[in-house]
């Protein structure tokens, strides 16, 4: 489990040791682990990310890729929910090039299940920075900072069986699955081909951050 350091120094120039660091700029903090920054959004953010939601690869265990106007109206709406809550799904960069890649964090999610309320623990990364362990890192610094600064009581993440990527991010974070508590997605209309989801959940003293 990594010792958590607690800084108020802006979180690009904190953070020289190994350790993950949390900065915090006000009620939205920045989180930074050895390879990345997790961080508000910023207008320069659209491009990429409108880029990489009409990826096929990366939107392949979606029901649709995004618009530009789609893309940007979840930004806006990921940063009402920073608003809301004070946490959100972060912005990430990579530490050493500011290279904006995508983001991992914490959602309420707003529909009927058995598992409701709850917070859910997600990610989208471009695919050219797959398979080098970066959602895994992101997901634990965002994990620690859910349970040891927000005291959350439990996380919860849920895909389609077929996203064995994210899946395996959500082993490596220490979430169990019980296929008693697969779901079909309310959003999604009887018959498609997406509807059924596999939920993980997470609780505190299971967690490998
Ligand atoms: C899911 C996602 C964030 C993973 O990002 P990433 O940085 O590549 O993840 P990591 O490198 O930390 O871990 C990926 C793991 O999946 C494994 N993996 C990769 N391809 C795989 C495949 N086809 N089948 C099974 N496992 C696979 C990797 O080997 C790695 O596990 P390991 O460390 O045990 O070797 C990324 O693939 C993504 O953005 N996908 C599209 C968006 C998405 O589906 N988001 C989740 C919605 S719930």
């Amino acid at each position: 489990m990594h010792a958590l350091k607690w800084s108020s120094a802006p979180a690009a120039s904190s953070g020289s040791d190994n350790k993950d660091t949390l900065s915090l700029t006000g009620a939205s903090p920045s989180l930074t682990t050895d390879r990345l920054i997790l961080r508000r959004w910023q207008p320069a953010d659209c491009i990429p990310f409108a880029r990489l939601n009409r990826d096929l690869r990366v939107m392949e265990h979606f029901p649709n890729r995004l618009t530009r106007p789609q893309s940007n109206l979840f930004i806006e709406r990921v940063e009402a929910h920073f608003e809301q809550h004070g946490f959100g799904l972060w912005a990430t960069e990579l530490r050493g090039s500011r290279t904006f890649i995508g983001f991992i964090g914490l959602s309420v999610p707003h529909f009927e299940a058995p598992f409701m309320p709850c917070v859910e623990i997600g990610w989208r990364l471009s695919a050219d920075h797959w398979g080098r362990g970066l959602a895994t890192e992101g997901a634990r610094a965002v994990v620690c900072y859910a349970f040891e600064f927000l005291k959350l009581p439990a996380l919860v993440s849920f895909t389609v069986p077929a996203n064995t990527r994210s899946r395996r991010v959500m082993e490596k974070l220490g979430m169990t699955h019980d296929p008693a508590d697969d779901f079909d997605h309310p959003k999604l209309i009887e018959g498609h081909p997406l509807r059924r989801h596999v939920l993980y959940r997470l609780a505190p003293h299971h967690a490998l951050y």
